[in-house]
This record gives C-alpha cells, structure tokens and sequence, in this order.
C-alpha cells in the first residue's frame, strides 16, 4: 500500500474556495481529506476573484469563473487552479505557467454519457423516429414499418478511436453492430473493431458514422462536399464531437439529396453562450435531424465524475507534488519514497537551476536521494526527495535560488 505522508504545512491553513456551485463529491473529497471548504454557488467577477484569492491555496471553478493574468498575479499563495469542467479556455494557461500554478480539468469524465448517447441517437434515427414523434404531436398518424431499420447487423464507422470512439466501439458491438474505425494513429482495436486506411474505405462501408475527433487543423471541415460523397446512400450521421470538423452546407445538402437518411449534430462551430439565446444553423427543419445544444456529456453522472478526477488531482498534487494532467506546470508523479522528505520547486526554464538548488542543498548538508526534473518551454518542475527535513533556513535558500517561481517543502 502506498505509503501516506503527513504534511509539514498544518491542513487547517489550507484554504479552498470552491466557485460555482461545484458538485458535494469535491467536497466531501476535501473534508474527508481533512481540509475545510469555502463552497460559493455563483462565479466571482474578476474584482471579486482578486479579493477572495490572496489567501487562497486551491481554487475550483467551473467555465463561467475567468482567471485572468491580473488575478493569478494577486494569488500569491495558489498552487493549483481545478477546473471542474471539460475545458481550460476561462484560466490564463500562460499566466498561470509563469506563476507555477498547476491547472487541472477532467477531460474524460463525461465519455460514458456520450457514448450512450450515440447508440441511444443511432436506434431513434434509424427507427425515424423523429418525423413519426413530431408528426403524432401535430395529431397524425404515422404507423409505417418501410424505412425503419434495426442497429442489429449493421455496420457503425467511427471517426477518431479515442477515449470516447472506443467506448461506442464497445457499446455497439454489444448492440449487435459491425464496428469500424479510421483514427490518424494505430489503434488497438477492442472487440471485433477493424481499423480502416482511410475516411474514404469506411464511409463506403458504414450504415452509420459518428465523430469523435478533437478540434485541432487536421480535423477542421474534415467532414466537407468530398468526403460526404463517399457515404453509403441512406446512411446516418453524428456529431457529438467538435462544430469545426463539419462543413454544415454540405452536410445539409446530403441530407436533402438523400445521400444521408438522417443526422444527429449536438456541435456546432458558432454555438451560443447563454441558455435561451437564439441560436441557427442551415440544419434546422431538415426531416430526421436531431439537434441537440452541446449536451452530448452533460449528465449528473459526468458531474459526480468531474468533482471525484479534479478533486483527487489537486489533493495529489498539494500532498504529493503529483502534477500529472496539469496544463502548466509539467507532468510528475511520484509516490512518496519512506524516510524521505519531499521538496517541490518551480523555476524559470534556464539552465544552471538545478546545480543552484542542489548547491543550496549541500551547503545545507542535505542528501538528496531522487530528484525527478521536467520541463516544458516556460518552466521547469523538480521534485526532490531528501533524507533531512529542509530547515526554514534552507527553504529561504532555496527560495532565493536565482530564476525561482515557487519552492514549497511538502512533508
Ligand atoms: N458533445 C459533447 O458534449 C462532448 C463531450 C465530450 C467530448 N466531446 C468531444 O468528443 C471528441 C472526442 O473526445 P475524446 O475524449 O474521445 O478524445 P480523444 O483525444 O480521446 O480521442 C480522439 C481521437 O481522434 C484521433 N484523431 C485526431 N486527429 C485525427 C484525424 N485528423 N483523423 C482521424 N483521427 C484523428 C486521435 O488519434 C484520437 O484517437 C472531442 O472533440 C471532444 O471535444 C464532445
């Protein structure tokens, strides 16, 4: 069992300010943990954030919460930032770099509630049940069995066999599905899967596509005029991934050629930022079209999830050093090492740090017995393991070390 170290920091000065109504599974990860929690429901306007986060060690937000660079400056005490969403883009990543603040989000706690989706999505389209659900509202009868298939026997193509594409490869196949997959890297596949050369090779061959591709320039209108020529008459589509891989005027003239049978696009590459905003798209009352405002991972469950990753990160971090799935300061995770005393050090990317500190240390008469170090363009991160308790003095000395962003003796 891994070995649990108390921290030389007493927990009860450990402040945390929650934003943002975030889910009780963080909080009580934190209480049982044995810090107190500051919960606020709403966000903090960025005059309010730069007054509430002097004091502050750790701070959880959702996507309203902006960490500007001014509030990271007036954050002398933060370690680490959660951000108890999917994304990143409300904190100042390149702020938050310089400062030493480790950046944490949950990226995947949502894949099982996308991936449900799209099976769920691909009965209701290949059913048609959307034309038959609107119609019966309007008060006509459409009881018809021509047009309306099962997922059993048929073949579902995904695009991008990631995280969230494999889980669908999974589900679909317990569906009775063929599964096919083109991704840019080789992927093993789960199941009977068979990964394809090309787009082309599995457009031709999938009753149904779905996209689970990230956004980035290899991806971009990746769905366009040529690519949906491809596709099997009467296939269906979705789009639980990312607005900017579809050309959405192309993808609405497949669907009124009848090239595709029926779409499903949660996605979109303008969406709106408020609920009740108006909001359009060419793909409006196209027969057997789902459209859905970017829900595709919003589930209870996947908020329960978020609180649970992002909370165990920032409690690894703080009591560990552990940085890995930071988005700033650079990824290390070691467990804590018996008889040993742990020290945490962030400096500007320059060379000479390391024997400065390690100097720093010998002067000191301090063993060190593992020193980890990682970079990244901005920043290095050095976690080192002593044989000595680091005396106040020598955590001055270290603090002094030229091109030192933040040092912090953990236990
Ligand atoms: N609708 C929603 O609410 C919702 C929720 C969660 C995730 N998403 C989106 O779903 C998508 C997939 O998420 P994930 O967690 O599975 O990501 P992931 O990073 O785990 O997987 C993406 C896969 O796409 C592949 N890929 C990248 N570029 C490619 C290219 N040009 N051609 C083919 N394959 C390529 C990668 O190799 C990888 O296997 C992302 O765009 C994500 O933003 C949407």
């Amino acid at each position: 069992m891994e070995q649990v170290k108390s921290t030389s920091y007493p927990k009860e000065k450990i402040s945390i300010l929650l934003l943002e109504n975030i889910s009780d599974a963080a909080v009580a990860e934190f209480t049982t943990a044995g810090y107190s929690v500051r919960k606020l429901t709403g966000a903090l306007s960025e005059a309010d954030l730069i007054n509430e986060i002097k004091d502050v060690h750790l701070l959880g937000i959702r996507s309203k919460t902006q960490v500007t660079r001014k509030v990271l400056e007036a954050a002398k005490k933060l370690q680490a930032i959660g951000c108890f969403c999917i994304g990143t883009n409300q904190v100042d990543l390149k702020a938050a770099t310089e400062q030493g603040v480790a950046v944490f989000n949950a990226p995947y706690s949502n894949t099982r509630s996308v991936a449900e989706l799209v099976i769920g999505l691909s009965i209701v389209l290949i059913r048609r049940i959307v034309d038959k659900n609107a119609a019966a509202h309007n008060g006509v009868w459409m009881k018809e069995a021509k047009g309306s298939y099962e997922l059993r026997g048929k073949t579902l193509g995904i695009v991008g066999y990631g995280n969230i594409g494999s889980q669908v490869s999974v589900l679909a196949e317990n569906m009775g599905m063929n599964v096919m997959y083109y991704d840019a890297e080789t992927k093993l596949p789960l199941g009977n899967a068979v990964q394809q050369r090309s787009l082309k090779e599995l457009f031709e061959q999938a009753d149904i596509i779905s996209l689970h591709v990230p956004s980035n320039r290899s991806t971009e209108m990746m769905i366009n005029r040529e690519t949906l020529s491809y596709v099997k008459k009467g296939a269906i589509f979705l789009n639980y991934a990312r607005g900017e891989v579809v050309d959405l005027e192309a993808l609405k003239e497949s669907l009124e050629s009848g090239q595709l049978s029926g779409a499903a696009v949660d996605v979109f590459p303008v969406e709106p930022e408020k609920n009740g905003a108006a909001f359009s798209t060419p793909l409006q009352k196209l027969s057997n079209v789902i459209l859905t405002p970017h829900i595709g991972g919003s589930t209870e469950e996947a908020q329960h999830n978020i609180g649970l990753d992002v909370s165990a990160k920032l409690l690894n971090y703080l009591e560990k050093g552990a940085s890995f799935g930071s988005h700033t300061v650079p990824a290390i995770s070691v467990p804590p090492i018996e008889n040993t005393h742990r020290i945490l050090h962030v400096h500007q990317n320059v060379p000479g740090v390391l024997s400065a500190i390690n100097t720093a240390l010998s002067e000191n008469k301090i063993n060190i017995l593992g020193q980890y170090l990682k970079t990244n363009d901005q920043i290095g991160y050095v976690v080192l393991d002593v044989d000595r308790q680091l005396s106040q003095e020598a955590l001055a000395l270290l603090k002094e070390v030229k091109h030192t962003i933040k040092a912090r003796l953990l236990y």
